[in-house]
């Protein structure tokens, strides 16, 4: 690393200066405290089990998710709450986890697509194998976690109400049709 050059790292956007560098003692401490680490315990309650991490205040639930508990069906699209491949369940109510810092879920029931195990988690994978809705792959775990978030809030949506529920959980396989039909269809099994 260069003198005074800014990390590359994604999550970094720390000046890093060695203690060798001519820099005022002003520079080097303000550099050592925007480097301090200073990881903090967390436990999760994630999947049904009581799970314990170390990361960083504000880091992103979504890395904790993926990096740390290894949940690898949860997916980085965008970063900034645009795409909603990240969903995941909050006290079962869908959030995205890359906006989520890891401080602001310690009490909370967190929820993957591995731990689904719901009527109506059942009812809409069913709904999305029968309707074959899968393309490439990547959305499609985030809008499972929507779709079952919608269906718990409104069990029989219309087109218009699942339009606007799925907004934020966006398709590059343009898959929307098939996710309409499948939503439509697991309402239709949950009614019966
Ligand atoms: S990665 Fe979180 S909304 Fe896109
Ligand atoms: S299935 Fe490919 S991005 Fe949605």
């Amino acid at each position: 690393m260069l003198f005074g050059e800014t990390c590359l790292l994604l999550r970094c956007q720390k000046p890093h200066f060695s203690k060798t560098d001519k820099i005022s003692d002003n520079d080097w401490n303000l550099s050592r405290s925007m480097e301090a680490p200073y990881a903090m315990k967390y436990t999760l309650s994630i999947n049904g089990q009581k799970r314990d991490v170390e990361a960083e205040p504000g880091t992103p639930l979504l890395w904790v998710i993926r990096d740390e508990l290894d949940l690898t069906g949860t997916k980085y699209g965008c970063g900034v709450a645009s795409c909603g491949s990240c969903t995941v369940h909050l006290d079962d109510s869908p959030v995205r986890s890359c906006q989520t810092a890891i401080e602001d879920v310690a009490n909370a029931k967190v929820t993957t697509i591995e731990g689904l195990d719901s009527k109506i988690s059942k009812a809409v994978t069913t709904a999305w194998r029968d309707m074959d809705v899968v393309q490439c792959g990547y959305c499609q775990s985030g809008q499972i976690m929507s779709a079952i978030g919608l269906l718990s809030e409104n069990p029989s949506p219309t087109d218009n109400d699942i339009d606007d529920y799925m907004d934020g959980n966006a398709c590059r396989c343009a898959t929307y049709q098939r996710i309409r039909s499948a939503i439509h269809q697991a309402a239709d099994k949950l009614e019966v």
